[in-house]
């Protein structure tokens, strides 16, 4: 892929973390067949090697200030939302007891604790609960173990769930997008896989500040695909007429999405499955004419294309296909229950309710003006609004079944 970033500043100076990062990349290769990784090997430790990642360092960066923001950072709402979901499922479930909510990439804990703060005021529903947080990251664990410390959370790796436990919702947002992708480039209208390997060019090598060797810096190669499960995913979401496709067309393929999914419909007994994302159905993900993928790295308020620099600085990310969520979720024993976007499913939960309230106060102060342009924000159909809401269900009666869950009602538009 050519990456122009002319017109960004992106480039920071190499600090000894940084270094180190592309220090142990770049081992991994010389150890790799073919001196080469797979581009989903590369992601996964520019973002989350245990000690220099993106997300393990101090570097992570998230919030209005931050190298990206979400739906969290704009205020209470969006969690005080989500939990009138919760409980109608709670409801709906015949008021289980325990009823578990396991967020899965909790990041800063914001959205637990506005969920938390919210489930608070109603106390029957305060005492079913048992809230379990997975996160990845250790110095994000840290964070929410901080910000959450009044309120009963525990943590655990997804694996560490006992098979066929759960009985509440596993959740997340923007978890999905953030998980390391294969990358594929058409060629001659075969599949070629996009592995990563050290260029040997001296200019693109740049000395970090805390060594005297060169900081290793990286390139693209195109070969077999690693694993034939690449094939299979594009047969599972029913892209397979690659005559179809111009040559150079590439793209990303996310593996770890059905694996995490895999794993959450065994772990759960009886209830939802809920995520939140930006992403499209697979015809729209692999549209011959979106030839360059979906890919995109956030440092410093800024987005680019180009994943080889700033490693272990800035965010890199990619589209959720939701049509490989629904189905492979159906082969795992979680059906479909609806799909919606964010700007719709919020409408449905009292954000039209909490907006005209707004509305009706005579003299707007800065603050209120603010919390207005941050519920806009969240309905805005080319922004948070428009991203996908995915409620899959595993194990319930078909009277629990066939009753909608409020966020999925499309308004009346006579
Ligand atoms: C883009 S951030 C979103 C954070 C938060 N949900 C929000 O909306 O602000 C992605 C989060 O998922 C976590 N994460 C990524 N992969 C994970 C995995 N396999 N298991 C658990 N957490 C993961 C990251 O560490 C981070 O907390």
């Amino acid at each position: 892929m050519n990456f122009d970033n002319s017109q960004l500043k992106l480039h920071s100076s190499v600090d000894h973390s940084q270094h180190a990062l592309c220090e142990i990349i770049a081992d991994r290769i010389a150890a790799s067949p073919h001196r080469r990784i797979t581009f989903s090997e590369y992601m996964d430790m520019a973002l989350y090697h245990p000690k220099h990642g993106y997300y393990s360092t101090k570097a992570v960066n998230l919030g209005q200030q931050g190298d990206f923001f979400t739906s969290v950072h704009l205020g209470g709402e969006f969690g005080e939302l989500l939990m009138v979901q919760f409980l109608q499922m709670w409801e709906i479930m015949g008021r289980p007891v325990p009823f578990s909510l396991v967020e899965m990439g909790a990041g800063q804990g914001f959205l637990a604790l506005d969920i938390l703060k919210s489930i608070q005021q109603n106390s029957d529903f305060f005492k079913a609960l048992n809230y379990i947080i997975v996160e990845k990251s250790s110095a994000l664990r840290q964070e929410q173990q901080q910000r959450l410390q009044e309120f009963p959370v525990s943590w655990c790796d997804l694996e560490e769930i006992p098979s066929n436990s759960i009985v509440g919702c596993f959740f997340s947002n923007e978890l999905v997008d953030a998980f390391p992708v294969h990358q594929f480039i058409l060629k001659d209208e075969q599949l070629q896989e996009i592995y990563v390997t050290t260029s040997t060019d001296g200019e693109e090598n740049k000395v970090s500040a805390s060594s005297s060797r060169p900081t290793p810096s990286f390139v693209e190669v195109s070969g077999e695909p690693s694993t034939i499960q690449l094939t299979q995913y594009l047969d599972l979401v029913g892209i397979n007429a690659l005559s179809a496709y111009p040559d150079g067309f590439r793209s990303e393929i996310n593996l770890a999405a059905l694996h995490w999914l895999g794993i959450v419909a065994n772990r759960l007994q009886r209830g939802y499955v809920l995520t939140i994302d930006y992403g499209y159905s697979a015809s729209r993900y692999y549209n011959p004419r979106r030839s360059q993928g979906t890919l995109q790295c956030y440092y410093q308020h800024q987005r680019h294309n180009n994943p080889y620099i700033n490693v272990g600085r800035q965010d890199i990310t990619t589209h959720v296909d939701f049509t490989a969520l629904e189905r492979w979720g159906q082969s795992c024993g979680i059906d479909k229950v609806g799909f919606t976007q964010q700007g719709l499913f919020l409408m449905a939960l009292g954000l039209g309710e909490r907006l005209a309230m707004l509305s009706y106060t005579e003299q707007p102060t800065f603050q209120l003006l603010r919390r207005r342009d941050s519920l806009h924000q969240l309905l805005d159909p080319l922004g948070l609004g428009g991203f996908g809401v995915l409620v899959q269900n595993k194990g319930l009666t078909k009277t629990e079944t066939i009753q909608p869950l409020k966020g999925l009602i499309v308004p009346d538009q006579t």
